[in-house]
């Protein structure tokens, strides 16, 4: 008899007929998220799951599921999961890493550009029908090309965001909870500075870090007083690491002067005064969303769970026993 796995999220059909050699698979192709009750019913007799970001994996749910022997993340990050709690119920954990750090990177440079150089409401000044002329000082914006790029968080997609920033002739300064091997900061022309320095130096503050506990409010009121009042923050790591009400304020009062996020606290129920400023550049969580990067990571979550359930160490483990 095949294992019974569950597919919570829609997924692409060729990942649904991968599982189904395998695995018999129950999918929700209607996408519609479960609430942690549906999720526990639905995963209830399930060996494996193929989850994502809003699936809340923890110690109540695995209770519920004694026959779960594994948990596919469809995302690198893996803060939905309590890694601690599948240990202690003996649930493999997996995440994919890999295959999106070149589309993320992509996207916080998107960012960086649109908020730089005020695209978004540049457009929405053009759509509205606003555009009369053309003005020496329309839309000022600032240059991205030769300024300092500070990234927090030096992992695979802060080292491909650090690298891109040559083609802007830039300097990059980076801060991490260690300093990244010699080779690396060559690679990505990169120097380590303390946090402090990097946010007082930096014209374009990027985050890339895990979002864990040590990284609840990793930028907040203290630290967005500590940028450049030219500056602007960039987030495409996670909700929760930026502070979103001083972030708020600083965006309104002037402590910083733009921002450009794709992650929120709550998301997707963001808060709704971001969009009553003009000074930010606001996208639904879709750094990683290129066509065959998410279609990598599907497969990829896949690839892990057949592995768990036929006898083989998944390559992506994150739990090791
Ligand atoms: C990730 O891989 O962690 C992304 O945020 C999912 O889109």
């Amino acid at each position: 008899m095949k294992p019974k796995v569950l597919v919570t999220r829609e997924v692409f059909d060729e990942v649904l007929e991968y599982l189904a050699q395998y695995v018999e698979v129950q999918s929700n192709q209607s996408d519609r998220p479960m609430n942690p009750e549906e999720l526990a019913a639905a995963l209830s007799g399930k060996h494996g799951a193929v989850i994502t970001i809003s699936d809340r994996i923890d110690a109540a749910l695995l209770k519920r599921c004694p026959d779960l022997k594994v948990v596919c993340n469809v995302a690198v990050g893996t803060n939905n999961i309590d890694l601690d709690a599948c240990r202690s119920a003996g649930v493999m954990a997996t995440n994919t890493p890999g295959v999106l750090e070149d589309s993320t990177a992509d996207f916080a440079w998107a960012l960086i550009l649109a908020a730089a150089r005020r695209v978004t409401e540049a457009e929405s000044y053009l759509r509205k029908g606003a555009w009369d002329r053309w003005k020496l000082k329309q839309l000022l914006g600032m240059d991205v090309h030769h300024a300092t790029l500070g990234i927090i968080g030096m992992g695979g997609i802060g080292r491909v965001v650090a690298r891109r920033a040559a083609g802007f002739d830039m300097t990059v300064i980076y801060h991490n909870t260690r300093p990244a091997p010699e080779e690396v900061e060559k690679q990505c022309r990169a120097r380590y500075v303390s946090k402090p320095d990097l946010l007082s130096q930096a014209d374009i503050v990027t985050l890339h870090v895990p979002y864990t506990p040590a990284t609840h409010h990793l930028v907040g009121k203290a630290e967005l007083a500590q940028m450049k009042s030219t500056a602007i923050l960039i987030n495409t790591s996670r909700g929760g690491v930026v502070d979103d009400t001083a972030l708020i304020e600083a965006l309104r009062n002037g402590t910083i002067a733009g921002a450009g996020l794709d992650v929120f606290e709550n998301e997707p129920k963001y808060n709704p005064d971001f969009v009553t400023l003009t000074n930010v550049v606001l996208t639904p969580h879709i750094a990683s969303s290129s066509r065959i990067t998410r279609h990598k990571m599907a497969m990829l979550a896949a690839e892990n769970l057949v592995a768990a359930l036929t006898g083989s160490v998944p390559p992506n483990l994150l739990n090791p026993h």
